[in-house]
């Protein structure tokens, strides 16, 4: 017998075709779990953001304007970094839920003690971004995985900022002279 057009591609080479093309399909699209978790790091983002109003306030309230607004603008920034969760998020198709955040501290008991809770949030944030990366690679979600780059190099420099500062309030710049030069350095930073 001759064969047919139809029997060089029999029934379930079709089905797998049609398989794969539903997969690629769905795989454009984000998963319910890749949103929640990208909606919870935009909160864990504005958590950051009202962490540092607080300690910026608290700078205020020791006179050191110019560390009050270097923390000022990590604020801001933070906030530009929990917009672009969302913006991901949306872009996706998904929806950008806005969670409670929680109140931050309010007092510190020195510059330096201000500074390290910046620090230790700073490098559990980076644990967080690793868990979403993670995540992406469980779910192989590449464009999550890609999207989530430009966070694991912000987290090296945003550690690194604030290590330099700490390190520098450990060294004697914690008091007197150096830490008023302090200061008037932080302050050269613009808020945008
Ligand atoms: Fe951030
Ligand atoms: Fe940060």
């Amino acid at each position: 017998m001759m064969h047919t057009s139809f029997s060089v591609h029999p029934f379930e080479e079709r089905l797998e075709e049609a398989f794969l093309r539903q997969t690629s399909d769905i795989s454009l699209m984000i998963s319910p779990l890749m949103v929640d978790e990208l909606n919870k790091q935009a909160n864990a983002e504005i958590y950051s953001s009202c962490l540092y109003l607080a300690i910026s306030d608290y700078f205020e309230s020791v006179n050191l304007k110019g560390f009050a607004k270097w923390m000022k603008a990590q604020a801001r920034e933070e906030l530009a970094h929990a917009d672009r969760f969302y913006e991901h998020i949306i872009d996706r198709m998904g929806r950008a839920k806005v969670l409670a955040v929680e109140q931050p501290p309010f007092e510190w008991s020195s510059p330096a003690d201000a500074i390290r809770a910046a620090f230790d949030h700073e490098v559990k944030v980076t644990g967080l971004i690793n868990g979403l990366v993670n995540l992406a690679l469980s779910e192989k979600d590449n464009t999550a995985f890609n999207f989530l780059q430009w966070f694991v190099a912000e987290q090296v420099e945003e550690e690194k900022q604030v290590d330099e500062i700490l390190q520098r309030l450990k060294i004697g710049g914690g008091q007197g002279a150096g830490l008023l030069l302090m200061d008037s350095e932080l302050a050269q930073r613009k808020v945008s």
